[in-house]
């Protein structure tokens, strides 16, 4: 039987963990996991396409495993694995790599991003990418997909790889997964810039808050925040030209969960200092727990590592059930 309520996502271990991942991703997953059976991933093998220190990248997986928990997914319920531990994975997006047209990655704006001008210099597994987060998600046969903005064009290609796959070997072993959008603050902006995205390769500490900053460099970071010289948007026309505000406002009403027009409202024409404040203290009473949390995870590393095996032993069965009809539809000899 195929499964139709089935998600899949993954969180790159590439790092410590800031806002807009958790605000971006991490939270969001929280409400699924009541309608939907749940695999999350952490996509190791994604991040090693651009370079990781061997000495941190174990930990970094175990630091984002940690994230999922204390943000509140629970790892009874759910599959929560990393991506390295299931083969299935590289074998499939092999296969994808064969069904892919060279036309279609070239389209894909995130390595164009990634790349910049070092076209020349940067990994075959950069430009591959998506072919590997296809395969993520169709490996579990997973029906939808929870994705920010930046990673709609990547579930645009898996929809067109799975039907390519379907197509040329007249199955339909793949299903067409559906994108779910998040509402507010899917795309947590630079504090230095509201028109990029909050990421932690940026130049400037004062771009991102991290899950680890401590309140007073949290307090810091918001109050050193650009803005503009006006005060705060009358309503969400005026918020949405003023991306800064905007940014600020939705961060607010992401950690409320609230509209960001209802928070536009709440704050219209009030001076950004008081409601700097008020931002900056609701970060530290939502973020604390959850880093204390976090680090009590990390210290409990053979609790985290049973969740991993765990996680792991369940996604291969699956995995190896899909594999399994790929290679007798491609012509294969069994695995
Ligand atoms: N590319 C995603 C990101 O950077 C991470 C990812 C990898 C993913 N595989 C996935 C997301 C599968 C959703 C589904 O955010």
């Amino acid at each position: 039987m195929k499964p139709s309520n089935r998600i899949l996502s993954g969180v790159q271990p590439s790092g410590d963990l800031h806002l807009g991942n958790y605000l971006g991703a991490l939270k969001n997953f929280v409400s699924l996991q009541k309608e939907y059976e749940c695999f999350f991933c952490v996509v190791d093998l994604h991040a090693i396409t651009v370079w990781q220190d061997p000495k941190q990248l174990a930990n970094q997986t175990r630091e984002v495993t940690a994230a999922f928990i204390a943000a509140g997914i629970d790892p009874k319920k759910n599959i929560l694995f990393a991506q390295s531990q299931v083969p299935q994975h590289a074998q499939l997006a092999w296969i994808f790599n064969c069904v892919t047209r060279m036309g279609w990655l070239n389209r894909m704006t995130q390595f164009k991003d990634k790349a910049g001008k070092d076209k020349e210099n940067v990994s075959v597994g950069l430009f591959s990418y998506p072919t590997l987060m296809a395969a993520d998600i169709l490996i579990y046969l997973a029906t939808h997909v929870p994705v920010g903005e930046d990673q709609k064009q990547h579930l645009e290609l898996t929809r067109d790889i799975a039907q390519k796959f379907n197509n040329d070997f007249e199955t339909n072993l793949f299903p067409i997964p559906k994108p779910l959008i998040f509402g507010e603050a899917t795309r947590v902006m630079s504090l230095r810039d509201g028109t990029t995205k909050m990421s932690k390769s940026d130049a400037s500490h004062y771009s991102r808050i991290m899950l680890n900053d401590s309140p007073d460099q949290i307090v810091q970071k918001i109050k050193k925040a650009k803005t503009d010289p006006f005060p705060l948007p009358a309503n969400l026309t005026e918020a949405k030209q003023r991306p800064e505000a905007f940014n600020l406002l939705s961060i607010l009403a992401a950690l409320k969960d609230q509209s960001t027009s209802e928070v536009v409202q709440l704050y219209a024409g009030k001076e950004f200092s008081i409601f700097k404040k008020e931002l900056a203290d609701l970060i530290v009473d939502k973020i604390e727990p959850i880093e204390k949390e976090i680090k009590k995870l990390l210290n409990d590393q053979a609790y985290l590592d049973s969740i991993m095996t765990d996680g792991k032993n369940k996604a291969m069965a699956e995995a190896d059930s899909v594999i399994e009809k790929v290679y007798s539809v491609i012509g294969f000899l069994k695995a």
